[in-house]
């Protein structure tokens, strides 16, 4: 048997990742997001891990580095890569949006063009704003984006919403949703037909896992 390579996020998806597959018996010992050794293996299960930055797993993936992937459909869909896109995990279900600070609302959401927008997601948001004729002014920031409107950096934010509770801290209100997320697992498009039949039967190992014992 080939070995397998995964690339994993770190951050919020790390754990569940790593524990659904491990589930599929794709697993390896001393793999942490904190470890210093990047590269982790299972010399019996012919299994690499590459624990990676998120916005880095779409790239490892495309380029063949790692044969799988798992990571949000938000930085899937900003970062553009040409990879397969399997499966819909459902678990790290959030969504983009706009937001702009509670006590400066507009009529319409088109009252905002040619204003600054903060966001780790530039290519979405531009395509969003596009649909709408909107041109906008993009800031590409790499964290903490609510902070923008109060510092006076930007009139308005497009990002991730969870559980609400970062706008809400912060007096952001949410004036239109841009797009819908969750984890995926991606395939690179060479490995999906070279590896097919360990791909295919991890696919559907997972997919039984799933509707066993719903989403984790
Ligand atoms: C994301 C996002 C928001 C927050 C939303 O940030 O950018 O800040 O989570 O979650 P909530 O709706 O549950 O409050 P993340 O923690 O990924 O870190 P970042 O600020 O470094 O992007």
């Amino acid at each position: 048997m080939e070995y397998l390579t995964v690339a994993l996020p770190k951050g919020k998806l790390f754990k569940i990742s790593a524990d659904l597959l491990a589930k599929a018996d794709i697993y390896a010992e001393g793999l942490t997001e904190k470890s210093r050794k990047l590269v982790i293996t299972n010399e019996e299960k012919k299994v690499n891990f590459i624990v990676a930055k998120t916005a880095d797993v779409p790239t490892y993936v495309e380029y063949g580095a790692a044969d799988i992937g798992i990571i949000g459909k938000d930085v899937l869909a900003e970062t553009e890569k040409d990879v397969y896109e399997l499966m819909d995990l459902g678990f790290g279900k959030c969504h983009l949006m706009m937001a702009v600070p509670g006590d400066k609302r507009r009529e319409k959401l088109t009252d905002w063009a040619h204003t600054r927008v903060a966001t780790k997601f530039p290519h979405i948001a531009e395509k969003f704003f596009n649909r709408h004729g909107m041109q906008m002014e993009y800031i590409k920031m790499n964290g903490s984006i609510e902070l923008g409107p109060i510092v006076g950096l930007s009139e308005s934010i497009v990002d991730i919403v969870e559980t609400g509770t970062t706008l809400k801290e912060n007096n952001l209100t949410e004036i239109a949703r841009i797009m819908d997320a969750s984890a995926r697992l991606i395939v690179n498009r060479a490995s999906f037909k070279l590896k097919f039949d360990r791909i295919d039967k991890l696919t559907r190992d997972l997919r039984k896992i799933l509707e066993r014992e719903g989403t984790p």
